[in-house]
Protein backbone atom coordinates (compact mmCIF):
# COMPACT_ATOMS: atom_id res chain seq x y z
CA UNK A 1 0.00 0.00 0.00
CA UNK A 2 1.49 3.74 -0.77
CA UNK A 3 0.60 5.65 2.49
CA UNK A 4 4.54 7.28 2.80
CA UNK A 5 4.74 11.67 2.10
CA UNK A 6 8.63 11.64 1.02
CA UNK A 7 9.45 15.42 2.44
CA UNK A 8 12.49 17.08 0.77
CA UNK A 9 13.87 20.23 2.39
CA UNK A 10 17.05 21.94 1.00
CA UNK A 11 16.14 25.65 0.99
CA UNK A 12 19.35 27.01 2.82
CA UNK A 13 22.07 24.93 4.71
CA UNK A 14 20.10 21.94 5.95
CA UNK A 15 19.72 18.95 3.58
CA UNK A 16 16.58 16.93 4.87
CA UNK A 17 14.41 13.93 4.09
CA UNK A 18 11.30 12.45 5.86
CA UNK A 19 8.75 10.19 5.68
CA UNK A 20 5.46 10.74 7.07
CA UNK A 21 2.20 8.52 6.73
CA UNK A 22 -1.29 9.72 5.64
CA UNK A 23 -1.84 9.18 9.63
CA UNK A 24 1.12 11.96 10.73
CA UNK A 25 3.65 9.45 11.81
CA UNK A 26 6.96 9.45 11.27
CA UNK A 27 8.40 7.07 9.51
CA UNK A 28 12.17 8.42 8.77
CA UNK A 29 14.01 11.79 9.16
CA UNK A 30 17.05 12.24 8.43
CA UNK A 31 19.19 15.72 8.04
CA UNK A 32 22.91 16.51 7.27
CA UNK A 33 23.94 20.40 8.41
CA UNK A 34 25.99 22.32 6.63
CA UNK A 35 27.62 24.71 9.67
CA UNK A 36 30.77 23.48 9.81
CA UNK A 37 30.91 24.41 5.65
CA UNK A 38 29.51 27.62 6.24
CA UNK A 39 31.25 28.55 9.84
CA UNK A 40 34.29 30.05 8.23
CA UNK A 41 32.69 32.50 6.60
CA UNK A 42 30.32 34.05 8.97
CA UNK A 43 27.24 33.10 6.90
CA UNK A 44 25.79 30.77 4.65
CA UNK A 45 27.56 31.14 1.39
CA UNK A 46 24.95 29.82 -1.26
CA UNK A 47 27.04 28.16 -3.97
CA UNK A 48 28.90 26.29 -1.44
CA UNK A 49 25.56 25.23 0.07
CA UNK A 50 23.80 23.94 -3.23
CA UNK A 51 27.21 22.05 -3.90
CA UNK A 52 27.03 19.76 -0.76
CA UNK A 53 22.80 19.51 -0.92
CA UNK A 54 23.59 17.81 -4.29
CA UNK A 55 26.12 15.16 -2.61
CA UNK A 56 24.34 14.68 0.45
CA UNK A 57 21.06 14.43 -0.95
CA UNK A 58 22.00 11.23 -2.77
CA UNK A 59 23.77 9.74 0.47
CA UNK A 60 20.77 10.38 2.54
CA UNK A 61 18.34 9.31 -0.08
CA UNK A 62 20.74 5.73 -0.36
CA UNK A 63 20.97 5.54 3.44
CA UNK A 64 16.47 6.12 3.00
CA UNK A 65 16.55 3.27 0.33
CA UNK A 66 18.38 0.99 2.54
CA UNK A 67 15.82 1.11 5.50
CA UNK A 68 12.69 2.01 4.16
CA UNK A 69 10.64 0.20 1.42
CA UNK A 70 10.18 2.75 -1.11
CA UNK A 71 7.39 1.12 -3.26
CA UNK A 72 5.23 2.78 -0.63
CA UNK A 73 6.03 6.13 -1.30
CA UNK A 74 2.58 7.38 -2.26
CA UNK A 75 4.27 11.51 -2.94
CA UNK A 76 6.98 13.32 -3.25
CA UNK A 77 7.07 16.94 -1.60
CA UNK A 78 9.46 19.28 -1.70
CA UNK A 79 10.47 23.01 -0.75
CA UNK A 80 9.73 24.90 -3.75
CA UNK A 81 10.70 28.60 -1.81
CA UNK A 82 11.37 30.87 0.02
CA UNK A 83 15.08 30.36 -0.05
CA UNK A 84 18.57 30.32 -2.12
CA UNK A 85 17.81 29.89 -5.51
CA UNK A 86 20.95 27.21 -6.15
CA UNK A 87 19.68 25.65 -3.19
CA UNK A 88 15.99 24.89 -4.10
CA UNK A 89 16.98 24.25 -7.67
CA UNK A 90 19.01 21.34 -6.38
CA UNK A 91 16.00 19.96 -4.38
CA UNK A 92 13.52 20.45 -6.73
CA UNK A 93 15.31 18.82 -9.17
CA UNK A 94 15.70 15.69 -7.22
CA UNK A 95 12.63 15.38 -5.92
CA UNK A 96 11.08 15.73 -9.80
CA UNK A 97 13.62 12.94 -10.92
CA UNK A 98 11.88 10.83 -7.85
CA UNK A 99 8.23 11.65 -8.46
CA UNK A 100 9.06 10.56 -12.19
CA UNK A 101 10.92 7.36 -11.51
CA UNK A 102 8.55 6.56 -8.39
CA UNK A 103 5.83 7.46 -10.65
CA UNK A 104 3.94 9.54 -7.88
CA UNK A 105 2.85 13.11 -7.74
CA UNK A 106 4.64 16.03 -7.07
CA UNK A 107 3.58 18.63 -4.25
CA UNK A 108 5.74 21.70 -3.86
CA UNK A 109 5.76 23.47 -0.60
CA UNK A 110 6.46 26.77 0.49
CA UNK A 111 8.81 26.86 3.50
CA UNK A 112 6.67 29.12 5.77
CA UNK A 113 4.23 27.28 5.06
CA UNK A 114 6.04 24.21 6.39
CA UNK A 115 7.22 26.36 9.26
CA UNK A 116 3.47 27.01 10.44
CA UNK A 117 3.16 23.52 10.27
CA UNK A 118 6.34 22.30 12.47
CA UNK A 119 4.16 22.89 15.47
CA UNK A 120 0.90 20.77 14.13
CA UNK A 121 3.04 17.59 12.87
CA UNK A 122 0.99 15.37 15.18
CA UNK A 123 -2.30 17.33 15.61
CA UNK A 124 -5.09 18.21 13.62
CA UNK A 125 -5.38 21.96 12.55
CA UNK A 126 -8.12 23.71 14.49
CA UNK A 127 -8.32 27.29 12.53
CA UNK A 128 -8.10 30.02 12.88
CA UNK A 129 -5.35 30.74 15.27
CA UNK A 130 -2.28 33.64 14.67
CA UNK A 131 1.42 32.70 14.52
CA UNK A 132 4.13 34.00 14.70
CA UNK A 133 7.00 32.78 12.30
CA UNK A 134 10.89 33.96 13.19
CA UNK A 135 13.76 32.54 11.06
CA UNK A 136 16.53 33.52 9.62
CA UNK A 137 15.30 34.79 6.56
CA UNK A 138 11.72 35.69 7.71
CA UNK A 139 9.35 37.04 10.94
CA UNK A 140 6.16 37.35 10.12
CA UNK A 141 3.03 37.66 11.98
CA UNK A 142 0.03 35.65 9.99
CA UNK A 143 -3.54 35.40 10.57
CA UNK A 144 -4.47 31.30 9.48
CA UNK A 145 -7.71 31.12 8.58
CA UNK A 146 -7.35 27.40 7.57
CA UNK A 147 -4.60 25.58 6.09
CA UNK A 148 -3.62 27.43 2.82
CA UNK A 149 -5.43 31.00 3.70
CA UNK A 150 -2.98 33.36 5.10
CA UNK A 151 -3.21 36.77 5.58
CA UNK A 152 -0.23 38.91 6.43
CA UNK A 153 -0.49 40.68 9.55
CA UNK A 154 3.11 42.57 9.63
CA UNK A 155 6.39 41.22 9.23
CA UNK A 156 9.85 42.94 8.94
CA UNK A 157 10.87 45.87 7.11
CA UNK A 158 14.43 44.99 7.53
CA UNK A 159 16.83 41.94 8.84
CA UNK A 160 14.60 38.92 10.08
CA UNK A 161 14.65 38.06 14.01
CA UNK A 162 17.28 35.46 13.38
CA UNK A 163 19.24 37.37 11.26
CA UNK A 164 19.62 39.94 14.09
CA UNK A 165 20.70 37.52 16.17
CA UNK A 166 23.36 35.92 13.82
CA UNK A 167 24.82 39.49 12.58
CA UNK A 168 25.16 40.32 16.44
CA UNK A 169 26.65 37.75 17.91
CA UNK A 170 29.03 38.29 14.72
CA UNK A 171 30.06 41.55 16.29
CA UNK A 172 30.76 39.88 19.25
CA UNK A 173 32.83 37.56 17.75
CA UNK A 174 31.25 34.32 17.71
CA UNK A 175 30.56 32.19 14.74
CA UNK A 176 27.08 31.25 12.64
CA UNK A 177 25.00 30.60 13.41
CA UNK A 178 24.89 32.78 16.34
CA UNK A 179 20.93 32.59 17.41
CA UNK A 180 22.06 29.62 19.99
CA UNK A 181 24.89 31.08 20.93
CA UNK A 182 23.72 34.44 21.96
CA UNK A 183 21.06 32.68 24.22
CA UNK A 184 23.99 30.76 25.98
CA UNK A 185 25.66 33.69 26.29
CA UNK A 186 22.21 35.56 27.62
CA UNK A 187 21.92 33.19 30.42
CA UNK A 188 25.58 33.55 31.99
CA UNK A 189 24.65 37.24 32.29
CA UNK A 190 24.52 38.33 35.94
CA UNK A 191 24.16 41.78 35.75
CA UNK A 192 20.64 42.38 33.39
CA UNK A 193 21.07 46.11 33.78
CA UNK A 194 24.11 46.71 32.78
CA UNK A 195 23.37 47.71 29.02
CA UNK A 196 20.18 48.25 27.34
CA UNK A 197 18.85 48.36 23.52
CA UNK A 198 15.45 49.83 22.71
CA UNK A 199 12.84 47.33 20.84
CA UNK A 200 13.02 47.63 17.46
CA UNK A 201 9.11 49.18 16.79
CA UNK A 202 8.43 51.15 14.11
CA UNK A 203 5.99 52.76 15.86
CA UNK A 204 2.91 51.61 17.25
CA UNK A 205 0.19 52.09 14.29
CA UNK A 206 1.68 48.96 12.45
CA UNK A 207 2.57 45.51 12.73
CA UNK A 208 5.75 46.10 11.13
CA UNK A 209 9.54 45.68 13.22
CA UNK A 210 12.82 46.35 12.09
CA UNK A 211 15.70 44.70 13.70
CA UNK A 212 18.29 46.99 11.66
CA UNK A 213 18.23 49.55 14.45
CA UNK A 214 19.31 47.02 17.32
CA UNK A 215 22.33 46.18 15.03
CA UNK A 216 23.54 49.52 15.09
CA UNK A 217 22.74 50.31 18.71
CA UNK A 218 24.90 47.12 19.77
CA UNK A 219 27.57 47.92 17.04
CA UNK A 220 27.98 51.19 19.36
CA UNK A 221 27.88 50.14 22.51
CA UNK A 222 30.72 47.95 21.39
CA UNK A 223 32.59 50.27 19.70
CA UNK A 224 32.50 52.50 22.31
CA UNK A 225 33.50 50.24 25.08
CA UNK A 226 37.01 48.91 23.01
CA UNK A 227 38.13 46.34 25.47
CA UNK A 228 35.13 43.27 26.41
CA UNK A 229 35.35 41.09 28.94
CA UNK A 230 33.59 37.79 29.07
CA UNK A 231 31.39 39.47 31.70
CA UNK A 232 30.28 42.73 29.32
CA UNK A 233 29.84 39.89 26.70
CA UNK A 234 27.17 38.07 28.85
CA UNK A 235 25.35 41.31 29.93
CA UNK A 236 25.42 42.63 25.48
CA UNK A 237 23.96 39.13 24.47
CA UNK A 238 21.35 39.31 27.40
CA UNK A 239 20.22 43.05 26.63
CA UNK A 240 20.31 42.11 23.06
CA UNK A 241 17.98 39.34 23.27
CA UNK A 242 15.62 41.19 25.40
CA UNK A 243 15.38 43.88 22.76
CA UNK A 244 14.41 41.34 19.98
CA UNK A 245 11.84 38.87 22.64
CA UNK A 246 9.87 42.52 23.30
CA UNK A 247 9.92 43.44 19.70
CA UNK A 248 7.94 40.40 18.98
CA UNK A 249 6.27 40.33 22.16
CA UNK A 250 4.57 43.87 21.85
CA UNK A 251 3.75 43.19 17.80
CA UNK A 252 2.45 39.84 18.45
CA UNK A 253 0.05 41.38 21.40
CA UNK A 254 -0.83 43.77 18.24
CA UNK A 255 -1.78 41.24 16.02
CA UNK A 256 -4.19 39.18 18.22
CA UNK A 257 -6.19 42.50 19.17
CA UNK A 258 -6.00 42.96 15.56
CA UNK A 259 -6.77 39.83 14.35
CA UNK A 260 -9.95 39.26 17.04
CA UNK A 261 -11.20 42.84 15.30
CA UNK A 262 -11.22 41.29 11.43
CA UNK A 263 -11.82 37.43 12.09
CA UNK A 264 -15.51 36.92 10.97
CA UNK A 265 -18.13 37.26 13.92
CA UNK A 266 -18.85 33.07 13.58
CA UNK A 267 -15.33 32.63 13.84
CA UNK A 268 -14.19 34.74 16.83
CA UNK A 269 -14.56 31.95 19.78
CA UNK A 270 -12.87 29.58 17.77
CA UNK A 271 -9.75 31.87 18.07
CA UNK A 272 -7.78 30.13 20.69
CA UNK A 273 -4.55 29.22 19.32
CA UNK A 274 -1.50 31.15 18.69
CA UNK A 275 1.71 29.17 17.10
CA UNK A 276 5.02 30.24 17.65
CA UNK A 277 7.80 28.62 15.10
CA UNK A 278 10.62 29.15 12.93
CA UNK A 279 14.43 28.71 13.80
CA UNK A 280 14.20 31.22 16.45
CA UNK A 281 11.52 29.71 18.42
CA UNK A 282 14.22 27.51 19.79
CA UNK A 283 15.42 30.24 22.01
CA UNK A 284 13.72 28.83 25.82
CA UNK A 285 13.54 32.27 27.01
CA UNK A 286 11.29 33.00 23.85
CA UNK A 287 9.32 30.05 24.45
CA UNK A 288 9.05 30.90 28.23
CA UNK A 289 8.10 35.17 27.33
CA UNK A 290 5.47 33.80 24.79
CA UNK A 291 4.16 31.31 26.92
CA UNK A 292 3.05 33.78 29.54
CA UNK A 293 2.04 36.59 26.98
CA UNK A 294 -0.66 34.12 25.50
CA UNK A 295 -1.75 32.77 29.25
CA UNK A 296 -2.44 36.34 29.68
CA UNK A 297 -4.27 36.83 26.30
CA UNK A 298 -6.80 33.28 26.77
CA UNK A 299 -4.47 31.54 23.96
CA UNK A 300 -3.27 28.43 24.09
CA UNK A 301 0.47 28.96 22.85
CA UNK A 302 1.24 25.88 20.02
CA UNK A 303 5.23 25.17 20.04
CA UNK A 304 6.75 23.19 17.65
CA UNK A 305 9.20 20.09 19.52
CA UNK A 306 12.38 21.70 19.59
CA UNK A 307 14.27 19.70 16.54
CA UNK A 308 11.39 20.93 14.36
CA UNK A 309 11.65 24.58 15.37
CA UNK A 310 14.74 24.70 12.65
CA UNK A 311 14.56 23.36 9.10
CA UNK A 312 13.24 19.89 8.58
CA UNK A 313 11.79 18.33 6.25
CA UNK A 314 8.94 16.86 8.25
CA UNK A 315 7.77 20.09 8.31
CA UNK A 316 8.01 19.83 4.99
CA UNK A 317 5.68 16.49 4.16
CA UNK A 318 3.45 17.25 7.20
CA UNK A 319 2.30 20.72 4.93
CA UNK A 320 2.42 18.18 2.20
CA UNK A 321 0.23 15.54 3.65
CA UNK A 322 -2.69 18.57 3.69
CA UNK A 323 -2.28 19.34 -0.16
CA UNK A 324 -2.50 15.39 -0.39
CA UNK A 325 -5.75 15.32 0.94
CA UNK A 326 -7.29 17.63 -1.28
CA UNK A 327 -5.17 16.44 -4.24
CA UNK A 328 -3.66 19.47 -4.80
CA UNK A 329 -0.69 18.27 -6.84
CA UNK A 330 2.23 19.95 -8.92
CA UNK A 331 2.77 20.30 -12.30
CA UNK A 332 6.42 19.08 -13.23
CA UNK A 333 7.30 22.16 -14.92
CA UNK A 334 7.26 23.70 -11.55
CA UNK A 335 9.85 26.18 -10.63
CA UNK A 336 11.90 27.69 -7.87
CA UNK A 337 10.72 30.75 -5.97
CA UNK A 338 13.67 32.36 -4.21
CA UNK A 339 10.75 34.88 -3.10
CA UNK A 340 7.39 33.44 -2.13
CA UNK A 341 5.02 35.23 -0.05
CA UNK A 342 2.29 33.30 1.98
CA UNK A 343 -0.42 35.34 0.93
CA UNK A 344 0.70 34.51 -2.82
CA UNK A 345 0.54 30.28 -2.06
O1 LIG B 1 14.21 28.30 10.37
P1 LIG B 1 15.68 28.22 10.34
O2 LIG B 1 16.32 26.90 10.72
O3 LIG B 1 16.24 28.59 8.93
C1 LIG B 1 15.62 29.58 8.14
O4 LIG B 1 14.61 29.26 7.50
O5 LIG B 1 16.12 30.72 8.22
O6 LIG B 1 16.23 29.38 11.31
C2 LIG B 1 17.58 29.60 11.51
C3 LIG B 1 17.73 30.80 12.41
C4 LIG B 1 19.17 31.28 12.53
O7 LIG B 1 19.18 32.67 12.34
C5 LIG B 1 19.53 30.90 13.96
O8 LIG B 1 20.50 31.73 14.56
C6 LIG B 1 18.19 31.04 14.65
O9 LIG B 1 17.26 30.50 13.74
N1 LIG B 1 18.17 30.27 15.92
C7 LIG B 1 18.08 30.85 17.14
C8 LIG B 1 18.15 29.79 18.08
N2 LIG B 1 18.28 28.62 17.40
C9 LIG B 1 18.29 28.93 16.07
N3 LIG B 1 17.94 32.13 17.50
C10 LIG B 1 17.87 32.41 18.82
N4 LIG B 1 17.96 31.47 19.78
C11 LIG B 1 18.10 30.15 19.47
N5 LIG B 1 18.17 29.22 20.43
ZN1 LIG C 1 13.40 27.88 7.90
Amino acid sequence: MQNLILGIETSCDDTCLALLSLNCKIIYEKSSSQIDIHKQYGGVVPELASRDHLQKLQLLYEDLRQNIDTSKICCVSVTSGPGLIGSLLVGMMFAKGLAISLNVPLICINHLEGHIMSSLIEEEGEHPFITCLVSGGHSQLILVEEFGKYILLGSTVDDAAGEAFDKIAKMLGLPYPGGPLIEKLASKSFNNNEFTFKPCLIDNKTLNFSFSGLKTQVLYKIKELGNISEEMQSNIAYAAQEAIINTLIIKSQMAILHAKKIIMEDKKSALSRFVLCGGVSANSVLRSRFDLMCQQNNLKLILPKMQYSTDNAVMIARAALERYKQRLFSNLNAQPKARWPMNEI
